[in-house]
């Protein structure tokens, strides 16, 4: 029998990858979150007109200092946020329809069936009162209507395709009974059981040592190619990006500041943001004893300065910086970014023409 889950798909839920369309598989339009205190005195501005695109197929790596908004734009995406947090605007595209609009019961048929998500703490997404077995077919049995039998079977060959060895004994185990790498493997069995179209992965090797890390990485990025599935990957780390990755969003103080092709932001980033976190990566024969933090503090989402968010910390920022914030711009290429310093497509063509 083959390791792939295709070989226990329903011919229902196989989706040839040649058969979609141009169209993104997801674009979030101007989208925003806040959280909101309960008299309404404090709003966060969590997730801050956010417009980005993800195609099938591919790896949006989303980067960011701790509460830049990247865990709530997941949760957004989701519609699984905590009761504080409410969607003020925008729109999100997935396959054609608005999941801003849909309603409660149909976000319960898009969740885990077309868009699965991978937590952290794989201990949080398992229960520890059942078996593993339980807990794969489970998805299989209430999305597909699959009988209990079909659902095991599956959920066997889902134990094998993440690499468990010895699937038919550890189907029958308890999530206690496995070590972390195991059950970090079980969550993403749990999160491809529907063949999802889009996987977003919430710093899903931070409870992990740096091998388990890496072999949990390839699986990964083997299972997408398989299944031609696109990923959303959120993490501090841009080792990982550079590895895992084809776009690049760069959050700060819940807006993109930047985003693009992974190559073309690592060689030459548009915001100094980015730039101050790519000099925050230790590079082959570095010798420094530290590496260079970004000085300063991220922003309070609750107070936001009136310019860009990042001025106060940013080397060169001017008075418009600190008077107005900028807006994304296109800088071609499939490349934006909120910096008035960054140069837009349209006038670098425009000196092109020898116009400006
Ligand atoms: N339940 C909540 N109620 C109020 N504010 C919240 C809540 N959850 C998160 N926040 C705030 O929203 C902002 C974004 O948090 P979020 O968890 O999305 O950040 P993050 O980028 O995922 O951070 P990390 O890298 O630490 O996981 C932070 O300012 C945070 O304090
Ligand atoms: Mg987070």
């Amino acid at each position: 029998m083959s390791n792939s889950i295709h070989s226990f798909a329903s011919s229902e839920g196989k989706r040839p990858v040649a058969a979609i369309s141009n169209r993104p598989l997801l674009e979030l339009r101007n989208l925003s979150t806040n959280y909101i205190s309960a008299r309404g005195r404090r709003v966060v501005r969590a997730v801050d007109d956010v417009t980005l695109t993800i195609n099938a197929g591919e790896t949006l790596g989303i980067v960011g200092e701790s509460g830049s908004g990247k865990s709530t734009l997941a949760l957004t995406i989701l519609r699984v946020l905590p009761p504080a947090a409410h969607i003020v605007g925008g729109q999100m595209m997935f396959e054609g329809e608005d999941l801003v609009q849909k309603s409660d019961a149909e976000m319960r048929r898009v969740r885990g069936k077309r868009i699965a998500m991978i937590l952290q703490d794989p201990m949080a997404s398992l229960n520890p009162l059942f078996t593993v077995g339980d807990q794969v077919a489970e998805p299989i049995r209430v999305h597909e209507g699959a009988s209990r039998a079909t659902a095991w079977r599956r959920a066997i060959g889902l134990l094998k395709a993440v690499r468990i060895a010895s699937p038919e004994t550890r189907v029958r185990q308890h999530p206690h009974e496995m070590s972390g790498g195991m059950r970090q493997r079980i969550v993403g069995a749990i999160a491809m059981s529907c063949e999802p179209r889009l996987l977003i992965a919430d710093e899903p090797t931070t409870s992990l040592d740096l091998t388990i890390q890496a072999q949990y990485l390839n699986l990964l990025r083997e299972l997408q190619r398989e299944h031609g599935l696109a990923l959303i990957f959120i993490t501090h780390n841009l080792g990982i990006v550079a590895k895992m990755c084809d776009q690049l969003a760069v959050m700060y103080a819940g807006r993109v500041v930047e985003s693009g092709p992974v190559s073309r932001i690592f060689n030459a980033p548009a915001h100094p943001y980015t730039e101050a976190l790519l000099n925050s990566i230790p590079r082959m024969g570095d010798n420094r004893e530290r590496l260079t933090a970004i000085e300063g503090q991220p922003p309070n989402l609750a107070s936001l300065p009136p310019g860009c968010a990042f001025a106060p910390r940013c080397p060169v920022a001017f008075d418009r910086c600190r008077a107005e914030a900028p807006p994304a711009m296109d800088l071609g290429a499939g490349r934006t970014a909120r910096c008035w310093l960054a140069v837009p497509a349209a006038a670098e063509a425009g000196l092109q023409d020898g116009a400006v």
